[in-house]
């Protein structure tokens, strides 16, 4: 058996790819038909005695239950180790109920999730009140690495106006947008956001005057319905900011989205690979691989010829 592989989901293929040159691994993709009934049939190629799996967790209906199927296929044939590499972590919002009655799904899909793999790697998950990606994944090893130092490079690379302030649209955001900040020395502002519904919020800057006549960035981990982003976007451009970029991690929101964004005073929006999007444009190979090198001294002597 060889000792390690990267088998990812269909979709992910080219940006496992990429980690596995990086590792000097080989890569192929999980297949899945889907039948007429819409049950699936998920097919994993051989396994090595260390398996990662690579699988950005947008759409997760169906990529949890794939996830499940693949890696019982993958134990049965023989991996000794399953490292789910999943860039973008879906159900992490819900970490309590919030309602009565209400499955607090976080809790939910972690533990589904630890008893499928040994080790979970993710990016900027969306912790709350949850500290710990850990408590997330009980009994599991796991990751939460931030895309922050990627981003900063490639706004070093790009260029950026020094008079530039950073803002994040909720206290949520504060963790991640003080960390850019300070990786580019740059000053920066959280909103305060309170939600309404899935697409309505509302959205209070602290200080107001410090936009005013100055760039901003507005930088999210997450942008769904991209609610967020327009309003607080329109509450800088109502604070006289001189321009708005947006830079996030995670992108799920559908292309007739940048209109809104537009109308908002978005001039721009990049994203991190971390889901396939069409907004990507920071590349997390370096800072994934880095993470998974020491799987490769995690397989004991022997193992490689069994
Ligand atoms: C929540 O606190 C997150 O950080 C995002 O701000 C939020 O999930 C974005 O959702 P939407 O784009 O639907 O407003």
């Amino acid at each position: 058996m060889i000792p390690i592989v990267i088998q990812a989901l269909p979709s992910s293929l080219s940006e496992a790819r990429q980690i596995a040159a990086r590792l000097g691994v080989t890569s192929d993709e999980i297949a899945i038909h889907k039948f007429p009934d819409d049950e699936i049939r998920v097919t994993v190629k051989p396994a090595a005695a260390v398996v990662i799996v690579y699988a950005p967790l947008d759409h997760p209906s169906d990529k949890l239950l794939a996830l499940l199927l693949a890696s019982d296929a993958l134990r049965q044939g023989g991996a000794r180790r399953l490292v789910l590499v999943a860039p973008y972590l879906c159900y992490m919002r819900q970490d309590t109920a919030f309602q009565p009655g209400e499955a607090v799904s976080q809790k939910v899909v972690g533990k589904l999730l630890a008893d499928a793999f040994d080790r979970i790697v993710t990016v900027d998950a969306h912790l709350h009140r949850t500290h710990d990606i850990r408590e997330v994944f009980p009994g599991i090893e796991a990751d939460n690495l931030s895309a922050m130092p990627a981003i900063a490079d490639s706004l070093r690379a790009t260029g950026f106006d020094q008079a530039t302030i950073v803002v994040g649209p909720d206290s949520e955001s504060e963790a991640w947008v003080s960390d850019l900040a300070a990786r580019l020395a740059l000053p920066y502002m959280a909103a305060r956001k309170t939600r309404h519904g899935d697409r309505a919020v509302e959205i209070e800057l602290p200080q107001p005057e410090a936009v005013v006549g100055r760039p901003v960035l507005l930088v999210d981990d997450l942008v769904s319905s991209g609610g967020t982003l327009a309003v607080c976007a329109r509450a800088l451009a109502a604070a006289s900011a001189s321009s708005i970029d947006a830079i996030v991690t995670h992108a799920l929101f559908p292309p007739e989205t940048m209109d809104e964004f537009a109308r908002a005073g978005i001039r721009s929006i990049r994203s991190s690979n971390s889901i396939s999007h069409f907004t990507n444009a920071i590349a997390l190979d370096g800072l994934l691989a880095q993470a998974l090198e020491n799987e490769i001294g995690k397989i004991t002597p022997g193992t490689s010829d069994e």
